[in-house]
């Protein structure tokens, strides 16, 4: 198993929809926001890349999830509950944490969010933009 590519949903259509041109690897070779990758697969689709809509949705899930940069500033609640891969409610949490106390300015700022799993965020801590 390569460990590169996580579990879940969206990951058998990314290789399958992802691989013939350049393989998967390349694919994900950068870490993106969630509107660079919408941009990006709609240029693969461009340049020939065939899926069923159902894939593209869960491509571009899967990407969010694993290989996005996280706007933690800018984002609204569905982008961060899809980036960070936590509940519509948690996300919402911090939307309105930052809306109440302003930007956040590193990581250990946003574990004060309430109810959002510290362990998630230090996970994730190179892939977040302040
Ligand atoms: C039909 C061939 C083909 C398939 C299938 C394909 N790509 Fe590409 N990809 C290309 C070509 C050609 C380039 C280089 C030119 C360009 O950037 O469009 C490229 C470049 C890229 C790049 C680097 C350039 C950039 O925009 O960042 C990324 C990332 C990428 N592909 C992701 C993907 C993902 C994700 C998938 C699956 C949804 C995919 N590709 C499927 C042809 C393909």
């Amino acid at each position: 198993m390569d460990p590169k590519f996580p579990e879940g949903p969206g990951k058998t259509a990314l290789f399958k929809v992802c691989r013939d041109c350049h393989g998967p690897e390349s694919a994900v070779g950068q870490l993106k926001t969630h509107e660079e990758w919408s941009k990006t697969l709609d240029d693969m689709a461009a340049n020939g890349a065939q899926g069923t809509d159902e894939e593209w949705t869960q491509i571009l899930e899967y990407l969010d999830r694993n290989f996005s940069l996280i706007l933690v500033n800018k984002a609204g609640a569905t982008e961060l509950a899809n980036t960070l891969d936590i509940p519509r409610a948690t996300a919402e949490a911090i939307v309105k944490y930052r809306d109440e106390r302003g930007r956040f300015s590193a990581v250990d700022d946003l574990k004060k969010v309430p109810g959002l799993d510290a362990a998630k965020v230090e996970a994730r801590k190179d892939r977040f933009v302040f």
